[in-house]
């Protein structure tokens, strides 16, 4: 089998460190497809790189092909087949939200533009470095030879929180909560909405609502603990989620990369074409998504009441917000 060059940057950071055996092992990309994996980093941080180098090394997989630890970005995004951007500036004591996006911007704007002269153009991009949709947005603007559709970003932790608090409510496996969907931002505006998934139980195939029965809590307590999750882990952890992060980088690639099965949708941070669900034509959304052929469609049709209708639209406002600024940024740089 022809073997793929996957990069990850923000390789010496710890959503990384709980990522890159995944990848290696073969869960991401297949159990037969070898793998050449590209570490990116920044200068200061070659010598932790150097210490995952090793443990990689150590770890004897034998889809591992070949590892290539770099600060260098030539390097790092030539002919690649995948790029999971997980590097960004972290936002430090005292900076504004305004601070964060400029900082971003500029990584952003860099990585796109790397993209756009080194990568494959049939690169599969998902950024996860926050925001997450805004610094896709920019990425994908720096890359024009590479098709818009081929970027993403992740909601797929959202999804999973979701998809883990309907389970733990009714006492089943997660495996028996299907359809949960995620819209919008990946922020505290992001929409966790189930009112179009479903659960197996006893009952055989059910509605959530009809399982939980207990629509307050799906409207109310439900929503805003997906929302706040990330902001309780950080809290909790002194640091930002990071085994669960990269477990949903798993799920969105080796979906992205082998199909959803049939009857199942997954959220994914995609560009909107306006033709769905009144979300502005260019922003990144979280979309319920069904993937063939490495390629996603928006799922149709769902009904939106008025409810999920606000929601909706909160969360697209506040991605024109972030768009309009990093673009004013973006236009500054220029
Ligand atoms: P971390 O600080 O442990 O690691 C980040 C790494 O990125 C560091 O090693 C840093 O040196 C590196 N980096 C910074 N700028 C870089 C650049 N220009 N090129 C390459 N590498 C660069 O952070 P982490 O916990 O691994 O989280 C990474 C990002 O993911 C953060 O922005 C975090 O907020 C975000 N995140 C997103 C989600 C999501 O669901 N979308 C979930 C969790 C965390
Ligand atoms: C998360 O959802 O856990 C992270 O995006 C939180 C953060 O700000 O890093």
């Amino acid at each position: 089998m022809v073997v793929i060059k996957v990069l990850v940057t923000g390789a010496a950071g710890q959503i990384a460190y709980s990522l890159l055996y995944s990848i290696a092992n073969g869960d991401v990309f297949g159990k037969d497809q070898p793998i050449s994996l590209v570490l990116l980093d920044i200068k200061p941080m070659m010598s932790v790189l150097e210490g995952v180098f090793m443990e990689l090394q150590d770890c004897s997989l034998p889809l591992l092909h070949e590892i290539i630890p770099t600060d260098n970005v030539e390097v790092a995004f030539k002919d690649i087949d995948a790029a999971l951007l997980v590097g960004a500036m972290p936002r430090r004591d005292g900076m504004e939200r305004k601070d964060l996006l400029k900082a971003n911007v500029k990584i952003f704007e860099n990585q796109g533009a790397a993209l756009n002269m080194y990568a494959k153009k049939t690169v599969k991009v998902l950024v996860v470095g926050n925001p997450a949709n805004t610094n896709c947005l920019i990425a994908m603007k720096s890359a024009p030879t590479i098709p818009p559709q081929n970027f993403s970003c992740l909601t797929r932790l959202d999804q999973n929180r979701a998809t883990s608090q309907i389970a733990v409510r009714l006492g089943l496996s997660c495996s028996a909560v299907k359809n949960v969907t995620i819209w919008g931002n990946h922020s505290s505006t992001q929409y966790p909405d189930t009112t179009h998934a479903n659960v197996c139980n006893n009952d055989g195939n059910v509605t959530v609502y009809k399982a939980v029965k207990d629509d307050e809590w799906l409207k109310g307590g439900f929503v805003q603990m997906v929302q706040q999750r990330g902001a309780a882990v950080i809290k909790a952890r002194k640091l930002s989620s990071a085994m669960s992060a990269a477990k949903a980088i798993c799920d969105h690639v080796r979906d992205w990369w082998h199909g959803t099965s049939e009857g199942h949708w997954v959220s994914m941070g995609v560009i909107s074409d306006g033709n769905n669900y009144g979300v502005p034509e260019g922003l990144i959304y979280s979309f319920p998504v069904t993937i063939k052929d490495q390629k996603w469609t928006v799922v149709k049709g769902l009904s939106i009441d008025t409810f999920s209708r606000e929601r909706m639209d909160e969360s697209a406002k506040e991605l024109v917000e972030e768009r309009d600024m990093a673009l004013e940024f973006l236009s500054k740089s220029a």
